[in-house]
């Protein structure tokens, strides 16, 4: 298995994964893939996780692996591989909203956050505004940049 973008041609099967784990899809749509990763096994999609950037923040959604491949560390890996591709595009925080996988995130160095506290731009989008449960849990984690280099004088 191995993660890699994913391609405007994953979309369905992106789309049926989420279905099937119960993850809000209504406004996904091939152009959000641009910032999408899968974990592929031959052809087939068994892991995808999406983020959708705001200035430097950004939303980290979708993370979903299929229910035969759990707990091999998929999930663990796809985070990471998305958490490194924010931080080259200068994210500097990422944001989510979870029922299901709080303890995963605070594994992961996510903590609680308030919605007020939600930059406006990351509550405007569509799982924020309304296709998440009310009841979800907000959490936020702010990356580290990369090393900058160092001037040679
Ligand atoms: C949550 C999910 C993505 C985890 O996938 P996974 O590939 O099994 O996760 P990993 O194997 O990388 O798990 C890493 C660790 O997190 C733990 N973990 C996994 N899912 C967890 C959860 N929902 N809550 C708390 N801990 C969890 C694992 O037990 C494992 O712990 P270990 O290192 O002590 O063995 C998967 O269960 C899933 O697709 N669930 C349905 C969709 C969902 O809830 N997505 C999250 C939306 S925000």
């Amino acid at each position: 298995m191995s993660i890699q973008p994913a391609q405007e041609s994953d979309f369905h099967a992106i789309v049926r994964l989420l279905d099937e784990t119960a993850l809000p899809h209504a406004d996904l749509t091939p152009e959000h893939l641009a910032h999408f990763l899968v974990a592929r096994d031959g052809d087939t999609v068994v892991g995808v996780v999406g983020m959708e950037a705001r200035g430097d923040a950004a939303l980290l959604r979708s993370l979903a692996v299929a229910a035969d491949r759990r707990g091999g560390g998929w999930a663990s890996r796809l985070v990471d591989a998305l958490e490194a591709r924010a931080r080259e595009s200068g994210i500097r925080t990422l944001y989510l909203l979870t029922t299901t996988a709080e303890g995963f995130f605070a594994r992961r160095g996510y903590q609680s956050a308030e919605r007020d506290a939600v930059p406006d731009a990351i509550r405007a989008t569509e799982e924020f505004r309304g296709i998440c449960p009310a009841s979800a849990v907000c959490m936020a984690r702010p990356l580290v940049p990369m090393a900058e280099p160092v001037p040679v004088s």
